[in-house]
């Protein structure tokens, strides 16, 4: 969600309100993380058996019990579709959280705060909160990829893919398309893959927006631009003239 933070520096319970189709899909969920953790031959996997989802309380210490081994497994494959793993992987036990404690935060611009919460590896649990209207400008993730969950209110968030070879470092225009364009509310995940909906802005809607950005660097950091998004260039409206602008 941020740009460039300093990341070294800053340190069901409802089955019978829940549809059964719901109930389902979760423990669909459940599947692929189970999968994935066999696969890695992964000890958090028992504990997580343990669990009875429907009724058991999954905090933040159970999400990094789960999370780091699973993360240290499958984070050395970039590929898009090992980046695709991992973030699902990540995205599928963050949807277990109930809320997470804020930690202390700091000003990240107008109506922005941002601040993390401790543990995470290969990850940084980043942890933000956007007052009404708020904005963070479109931006690419050029080195480092992101699960974000929503914990309370609600932000627009759109991500954009460069149409064809990207260049980080052009000048001219280019055409860019809107991949995703979601309301993101309390339990909803967002995913940018260093090659998949890479680029991602956020507007806080009515009641504000609080949430957490998992946040993993593959890639040695470098500069990163905003990505100015202009006039659309077809009848579909998700296909934009855009710009990078360095600060
Ligand atoms: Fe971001």
């Amino acid at each position: 969600m941020v740009k460039e933070i300093g990341l070294e520096g800053v340190a069901l319970g409802e089955p019978a309100q829940v549809e059964r189709g719901v109930i389902v899909e979760r423990r669909s969920f459940f599947t692929v993380a189970a999968a994935a953790f066999a696969a890695a031959g992964l000890p958090g996997m028992a504990r997580a058996r343990r669990l009875d989802e429907r009724r058991d309380a999954f905090d933040y210490e159970d999400f990094l019990a789960e999370a780091v081994p699973a993360a240290k497994s499958l984070v050395a494959d970039t590929s898009i579709k090992g980046q695709d793993r991992y973030l699902f992987t990540l995205a599928a036990l963050a949807v277990r959280l109930g809320d997470v404690a804020p930690p202390q935060m700091r000003s990240n611009g107008p109506g922005k705060f941002i601040g993390a919460n401790d543990g995470g590896d290969p990850f940084v649990v980043l942890h933000w909160r956007m007052e009404a209207g708020a904005r963070i400008e479109a931006h690419p993730h050029i080195y480092g990829n992101v699960v974000t969950l929503g914990l309370e209110g609600e932000a627009l968030v759109e991500n954009y893919e460069v149409e064809g070879p990207r260049d980080w470092l052009a000048k001219q225009p280019f055409a860019v398309r809107r991949t995703v364009s979601q309301w993101l509310t309390r339990g909803g995940v967002n995913l940018v893959n260093l090659e998949r909906n890479y680029c991602h802005g956020f507007t806080a809607g009515p009641n504000g927006a609080r949430g957490l950005d998992i946040t993993t660097r593959l890639l040695p950091r470098q500069d990163s631009p905003s990505l100015i998004v202009g006039r659309a260039l077809d009848a579909t409206g998700a296909r934009f003239e855009a710009t990078w602008q360095y600060d």
